[in-house]
């Protein structure tokens, strides 16, 4: 890379600058006002599948202090929030009545975001899968998909005067394979073959909640948030370049290929074998379609990059990705790659050609304090957000259609299996006061922000 200083001046002026957050990670509350429960109350409950038992009950209890995280939104100057929609607050059975209470808490959390001027972008499943459906499958059967579509057509029409943005899934990749697969997130399987079944049906829901939204929300922006990153070989081999493929189509293709209509990767077909959904007899006439309905944008959550090494006989892909020495490395062990997301959009851009592109979620966790002097100098942070807003350019200026950024995360939050102990944001929360403290990136990045704005126009 070139420059890692981003320029406010070399950014669309109509760009959308946001910060994002998900409902169990952060809102709390988890059996108020008619809930019902989702995988991850069941999940985090249960002994053992989270970092020091942490469960996300009280998490930023965001959903006690809407007003005040609205505020601290608007004072950072982003024009957009992405945040998700419980899905059993607002279906307590994931199906069948609904609970008015819980869609008037997002009734409200949008108005607070208009009235500050701020778009409101709303992800419909990040996660937080009812319970109940759960108990009937969850995403390996087809009726889950069936329900997704339900949910989303009641949220698109509740919603839908007022929201303008919609994300269907968020990263079905962890959905499924951590899941399903490895059972390191909920609903907590370990087998690969019902893995497979929920990719198929997360994609088939995907497409039946494009469809609800269309019918519900017509005029409104909808696509899908994947998780992907670039692979390299880690040498010039043949071989190791064989193994970056088949991470690519593991990661990236498996799940960008279908939402583009094309259906699923053949490569990734004939490696999976048994596993894959055609072989389990899951895929119907008519899916290829269903799951490439048309999209306004495609969303992309990007942390590292993966480097790949050839390996025979280890696991399904005969791959294995390695941590190039001599790198720097996040608190989470992902290495800080910036280039790689120059990388990334542009390739992007040239397979599949998105009407748009959005940078839903970049971000890095750091084992941040708050100094003597009662702020947060979160340097690393600071520096891996500036590295790859300039990233973000350079594929802007090398053709990529990038139309917006949002950080993750807005403020520190239940990270999943690791609990609170992993902070992402770029707001400290301390979670015995819940008090709110902005870190130095979030600082550096409400400067750039009143630097774009002084340069729209100019
Ligand atoms: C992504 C998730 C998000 C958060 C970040 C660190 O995979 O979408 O909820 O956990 O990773």
């Amino acid at each position: 890379m070139t420059n890692r200083t981003p320029d406010p001046a070399r950014f669309p002026a109509r760009f959308t600058w946001g910060v994002a957050t998900s409902s169990y990670q952060i809102e709390g509350a988890p059996f108020e006002d008619g809930k019902g429960p989702s995988i991850w109350d069941t999940f985090s409950h249960t002994p053992g599948k989270t970092v020091g038992g942490d469960t996300g009950d009280v998490a930023c209890d965001h959903y006690h202090r809407l007003d005040e995280d609205l505020d601290l939104i608007q004072s950072l100057g982003v024009n957009a929030y992405r945040f998700s929609i419980s899905w059993p607050r607002v279906l307590p059975q994931g199906r069948g009545p609904v609970n008015q209470a819980g869609l008037d808490f997002y009734s409200r959390l949008v108005d607070g975001l208009l009235v500050r001027g701020i778009t409101p972008w709303v992800t419909l499943y990040h996660w937080d899968l009812p319970q109940t459906l759960e108990d009937e499958g969850g995403w390996t059967v087809r009726s889950t998909a069936e329900a997704f579509g339900t949910y989303a057509a009641v949220v698109a029409a509740a919603l839908g005067d007022r929201v303008r943005h919609f994300i269907t899934l968020n990263e079905p990749w962890c959905s499924a394979y951590l899941g399903y697969g490895t059972g390191v997130h909920a609903p907590g399987h370990t087998d690969l073959k019902a893995s497979y079944a929920a990719t198929h049906h997360l994609m088939v829901g995907h497409g039946l909640a494009m469809q609800a939204i269309r019918a519900h929300a017509p005029g409104a922006q909808a696509g899908i948030t994947l998780n992907l990153y670039h692979a390299y070989p880690a040498t010039d081999s043949a071989a190791d370049h064989g193994a970056a493929r088949r991470l690519d189509g593991f990661q990236n293709r498996w799940y960008l290929d279908p939402a583009y209509g094309r259906g699923y990767p053949q490569d990734m077909v004939e490696l999976l074998g048994d596993l894959s959904p055609h072989a389990q007899g899951l895929v119907h006439p008519g899916d290829t379609e269903l799951m490439g309905a048309p999209t306004d944008f495609l969303g992309i959550n990007m942390y590292s990059r993966a480097v790949a090494q050839d390996a025979p006989g280890e696991g399904f892909l005969h791959a294995r990705q390695i941590q190039p020495e001599g790198s720097e490395y996040t608190g989470f062990g992902w290495e800080v790659a910036p280039d790689s997301l120059t990388d990334l959009l542009v390739r992007l851009q040239q397979d599949y050609a998105p009407h748009a592109m959005y940078i839903t979620e970049n971000g890095s966790t750091y084992p941040d304090t708050v100094g003597p002097d009662g702020t947060v100098h979160d340097a690393e942070r600071t520096r891996y957000l500036t590295e790859h807003l300039a990233a973000t350019q350079e594929a802007l200026a090398r053709g990529a259609k990038v139309s917006g950024y949002f950080a993750w995360s807005l403020m520190d939050n239940f990270e999943w299996a690791e609990g609170y102990d992993k902070r992402f944001g770029i707001v400290h929360v301390d979670f015995s006061t819940q008090a709110r403290t902005l870190k130095q990136s979030g600082r550096t990045y409400r400067e750039f922000l009143a630097r774009t704005r002084d340069t729209v126009g100019a």
